[in-house]
């Protein structure tokens, strides 16, 4: 009688949260795989490298020595303490383990922090495009998601001015996330230290750093201590399937954090966060290799999209992605992206996945090695002909 979208029986919260298309396009393309098509993912961000072996054999002496149990619902303080250190190496500040609380992934690392931070329908600031879930997070607690236009011509990053137009009363925080999903780009240093100077707490989601090709890439606890840090194994460390992840949060809040995480999720698993300890402080050489690869993928990419007549007015120049501008082909990004995965094979994601600032333009990832990114470009070159020719697009 009733698709699940409306049957009452559902409730409102889980009936609006919106699919992640990203996701959807995948799962099509799966079912076209099982039917006998070969596909070229460009889809769906994950790291198509194996994780590396020093993280593996940590996790295979952790089964091997017993480490089987729950853990301080914080995390290991081994692992909260590589954490401090990392941020101390990496950026010059001070994040005390105290601070930091391990998760499984940065994506419930969001849920607990939202739900620590906001009343019904306080705000957060979010830039238009921006990550696909993180306005279904904001509302999934009741806070309400307030979309700050960024463009493509400054690398769709925040313009602070019109940030300080959005902030109200009912304001809590402000998102950042540099280098962007899905965008590729950074936040500069100037930028960062304007929104710093705002009163809301900044909440930074920064799974990207590490994945930056030539540009220096900040944290926001260089700028403020008023900020949530949001980071995970995932991408840097191609450990997607281990779930891990951490929020690094000001101290008032840990004591609350940390009783949602015991009653929701108890602890992170245990055999992972001794992977996350080797993965931080002996991965350097493997995370080092694989930038370079991406690197090498990104340069071919963007050569390819460029000489197809996608628009590009800024490099992406961190993360997997490159967020294309299509409108010289077509103004409907999720009608264009379905028309490619059937017709030439490739899975690419619709911007209007990440809010309506991104109608009209494709992402593609280059989480994918240098022979599927070339044969993906001469399929969708030749789509575009083909296409275009037969005016039907
Ligand atoms: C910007 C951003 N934040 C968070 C996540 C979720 O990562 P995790 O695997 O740590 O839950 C993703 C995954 O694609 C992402 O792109």
């Amino acid at each position: 009688m009733f698709g699940e979208q409306e049957c009452p029986k559902v409730s409102r919260r889980a009936r609006e949260i919106t699919p992640f298309i990203a996701m959807d396009v995948m799962e099509t393309a799966q079912a076209m795989e099982r039917n006998g098509e070969s596909i070229i993912h460009l889809e769906v961000g994950e790291p198509d490298f194996d994780t590396p072996e020093c993280i593996k054999e940590a996790a295979a002496k952790a089964l091997r020595d017993g480490k089987t149990h729950y853990t301080d619902s914080r995390g290991l303080i081994e692992l909260r303490e590589a954490v401090a250190q990392h941020y101390g190496r990496q950026y010059g500040v001070t994040a005390s383990p105290e601070q930091v609380l391990i998760t499984s992934g940065t994506s419930p690392a969001m849920f607990m922090l939202f739900s620590a931070l906001l009343e019904p329908r306080q705000e957060i600031i979010i830039s238009d495009p921006h990550y696909a879930c993180y306005p279904n997070f904001i509302q999934f607690v009741q806070g309400k998601p307030v979309r700050v236009q960024v463009y493509e011509e400054d690398g769709f990053q925040y313009r602070p001015e019109e940030i300080g137009k959005k902030i109200g009363a009912e304001t809590k925080g402000i998102f950042i996330n540099s280098p962007s999903n899905p965008t590729g780009t950074l936040l500069s240093a100037e930028r960062m230290q304007a929104l710093a100077r705002f009163d809301p707490y900044i909440i930074s989601d920064e799974i990207y750093h590490g994945l930056v090709y030539g540009e220096q890439e900040h944290s926001i606890l260089e700028f403020t201590d008023r900020a949530f840090v949001l980071n995970g194994f995932s991408k840097l460390y191609a450990m997607t399937g281990w779930r891990l992840g951490y929020l690094i949060a000001p101290r008032e809040f840990i004591r609350p954090l940390q009783k949602i995480h015991q009653n929701f999720f108890i602890s992170a698993n245990s055999i992972s966060q001794w992977a996350g300890i080797a993965a931080l402080n002996q991965a350097q050489a493997d995370v080092a290799r694989m930038r370079d690869l991406y690197n090498q993928r990104r340069i071919l990419m963007i050569d390819r999209l460029k000489k197809m007549g996608f628009g590009l007015a800024v490099e992406p120049t961190g993360a997997f992605y490159v967020l294309a501008n299509a409108k010289a082909f077509h103004q409907d990004s999720y009608r264009l992206a379905f028309d490619i995965l059937k017709k030439a094979k490739i899975g690419v994601t619709p911007g209007i996945d990440f809010g309506s600032g991104a109608e009209g333009y494709l992402r593609f990832t280059y989480a994918n090695s240098i022979e599927r990114i070339e044969e993906g470009m001469e399929r969708l070159k030749n789509y575009l002909e083909q296409e275009r020719f037969k005016n039907i697009l």
